[in-house]
């Protein structure tokens, strides 16, 4: 069974051939031009996907020695992310399967991130706690199987991803500003300065990241009122990873124990961080815990995560796929405040 699956929730344009086993393409486009605005402009996000769908989705098909008579199910990512974006792919999606007579699976992009690194992890198996840490979404799961899985930590305002973002902005770096954090901090102190670990030590597996943003703002004005950071910004950049990536792994390795699991998985693209993947490995190790990490093409946005998951979700249910009745929700998923 082969499947073409698209992915535009955000600001790549992605395709992808899956053919049950293996990825047998991953094509993605990335709109760098949103780094001069400092952040993502949604109207133009939206009509750079209407130029680059069509030859990014020939592109995987022709990667994957396909064409698409020979694909037999298409999947798109019709939820969250934002709305014009989504809608370009969705079209784009139901478009060819009306032409070409194929059924077609819409994939949550969380979902997509949760369960992406067992594409190449055959050893990956249920129950697991998966951690998604994005831009838009930094999120703590309990995974039974492809169709259950329960919510247990969401963030109750910026995303880890976003708040990388957000402070590398702060110290003038480009957007996005998490690899150049990671890059940065390389050669930097991490306990030069001690920055807040929100909520770490409260009872429950929520996440806050404002807070940290905020007081990395006031330290910069404090200690750095010209914004000359000089080469002290390895070591800013060291610590304030540092607060994030001890948040994110202490509570992932917390929910692990907490509900007798031995599995975790991270995903997302703040899953690409050196320093998480590190810290989170050695320090789960420590509790007799194996992690689990998508390959480095399938951290950040991608279609092959989509396709995988549209397999697993077809092979279940066939019989759920037989119209086009989804609409495309922009909304991200957000811990209630109390
Ligand atoms: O999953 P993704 O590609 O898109 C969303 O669904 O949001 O994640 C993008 C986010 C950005 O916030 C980016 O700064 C962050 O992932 N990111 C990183 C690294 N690579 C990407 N954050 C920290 N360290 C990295 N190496
Ligand atoms: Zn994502």
């Amino acid at each position: 069974m082969k499947i073409l699956a698209i992915e535009t929730s955000c600001d790549d344009t992605a395709a992808s051939v899956y053919d049950d086993l293996q990825v047998l393409s991953n094509v993605i486009s990335s709109q760098y031009f949103h780094s001069k605005y400092g952040g993502i402009i949604p109207e133009l996000a939206s009509r750079a996907h209407l130029t680059a769908i069509s030859e990014i989705v020939s592109q995987a098909l022709v990667n994957a020695s396909q064409s698409m008579e020979s694909i037999d199910l298409l999947a798109v990512t019709v939820e969250p992310g934002l709305q014009g974006s989504l809608v370009v792919g969705s079209s784009f999606a139901k478009g060819l399967s009306i032409k070409y007579n194929k059924p077609l699976i819409p994939i949550n992009h969380i979902e997509g991130h949760l369960y992406s690194s067992m594409i190449d992890n055959k050893e990956l198996k249920f129950p697991f706690v998966s951690l998604v840490v994005s831009g838009g979404h930094t999120a703590l799961f309990l995974v039974y199987s492809f169709s259950e899985y329960k919510v247990i930590g969401l963030t109750k305002d910026d995303a880890a991803g976003e708040a990388f973002d957000k402070i590398a902005k702060l110290l003038g770096l480009p957007y996005p500003g998490g690899p150049h954090i990671d890059e940065l901090a390389k050669s930097g102190n991490p306990n030069k300065y001690k920055f807040p670990r929100p909520m770490l030590s409260e009872n429950n597996f929520d996440f806050s990241f404002s807070g940290l943003k905020t007081s990395v703002r006031y330290f910069l004005q404090k200690n750095f009122p010209l914004n000359d950071f000089g080469t002290e910004i390895h070591n800013i950049s060291a610590s304030l990873q540092e607060a994030i990536v001890d948040v994110i792994s202490q509570k992932s390795i917390n929910a692990a124990l907490k509900h007798n699991i031995s599995q975790i998985s991270i995903s997302g693209g703040v899953s690409a961080n050196s320093r998480l993947r590190n810290k989170l490995s050695e320090n789960a190790s420590k509790k007799g815990i194996q992690l689990f990490m998508p390959n480095l093409s399938y951290c950040l946005d991608n279609a092959a995560m989509i396709g995988f998951l549209a397999s697993k979700k077809y092979k279940a249910k066939p019989a759920d796929y037989v119209d086009y009745s989804f609409t495309v929700n922009s909304k991200p998923l957000r811990a209630k405040s109390k």
